[in-house]
């Protein structure tokens, strides 16, 4: 996800890009395989397994499909996948230190293919985890499907941070406010910015062909965060869990296309094995 105060777009008036046709076939092309990625992973992760193995069959799979990864060597970000675990809100960068019974990690994908960006992530359990991690997880993946109900034209994009908002809050977890979803298509990240709070109401009206991403960070215990010394592992400043999902979706004349829904519907849940 981009961090609110660095994203900005290639265009400087302030406009939310709008995409036709060709667009939206390039986009279903890059959201596919990024989603094909994720579930390649199901049964890979498991206790023992490197995040940075994790990594090396990303970067692998997407060059054997003619794609790149987008995080490879952006802004100084050396890896092919980011590699959340426990209580790393995001930008974790994958290692040699095995994944344990118990941890709960996500893992973000954003590939490149024909130029276009296809960008999503899951959260993936390492063998059996605890009932209040496994509620964060399905409390996370219902704010992502209930933020992406609110997407049509007509709608603000304040509707979706309010959906994601009200529900996450109500179920006793907390919104991360530090970064946000955005905009995407030949960029990885453009306008707008898609909060993940807010009022119905608030910011841009959806039209069709907008294109982007919707990623809510929910914690189970305070929104704060903060970036280690790193420069890019992002955790909750309490050391509680965090969670994630993002799909890249698409505003339709009727409503939303979504780009990265698993093939193998394998998005939750996400461990089969
Ligand atoms: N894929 C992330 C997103 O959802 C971006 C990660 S940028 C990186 O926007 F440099 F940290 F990889
Ligand atoms: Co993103
Ligand atoms: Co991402």
């Amino acid at each position: 996800m981009s961090n609110v105060e660095v994203n900005r777009s290639a265009t400087r008036d302030g406009k939310v890009p709008i995409h036709g046709a060709e667009a939206f076939a390039a986009m279903r092309k890059a959201g596919q395989l990024a989603a094909e990625a994720l579930d390649m992973l199901v049964p890979i992760v498991r206790p023992g397994v490197t995040t940075a193995h994790i990594d090396d069959l990303v970067l692998q799979f997407a060059l054997d499909n003619g794609a790149l990864p987008a995080t490879l060597n952006y802004r100084g970000y050396r890896y092919s996948t980011c590699t959340s675990i426990n209580h790393v809100v995001c930008h974790g960068m994958p290692n040699a230190k095995p994944l344990k019974e118990g941890d709960i990690v996500n893992i973000d994908v954003t590939l490149i293919v024909d130029g276009w960006h296809g960008d999503t992530s899951r959260m993936y359990s390492v063998g059996a985890i605890s009932r209040r991690a496994e509620r964060l997880i399905e409390v996370t993946y219902e704010a992502l499907r209930l933020g992406v109900e609110q997407v049509k034209p007509g709608n603000t994009l304040g509707h979706i941070g309010a959906a994601i908002q009200k529900f996450a809050e109500d179920q006793r977890c907390s919104v991360v406010r530090d970064f946000c979803g955005h905009g995407l298509g030949r960029l990885f990240h453009d306008r707008p910015n898609i909060l993940h709070y807010g009022e119905a109401g608030d910011g841009a009206v959806m039209e069709p062909g907008m294109l982007f991403t919707i990623e809510p960070m929910i914690n189970l215990g305070k929104p704060q965060v903060k970036v280690l010394s790193d420069g890019w592992t992002a955790v909750t400043r309490d050391r509680e869990l965090s969670a994630q999902f993002e799909h890249t979706v698409g505003v339709t004349e009727t409503g939303v296309e979504v780009f990265t829904h698993s093939p193998a519907g394998l998005e939750w849940p996400s461990r089969q094995s």
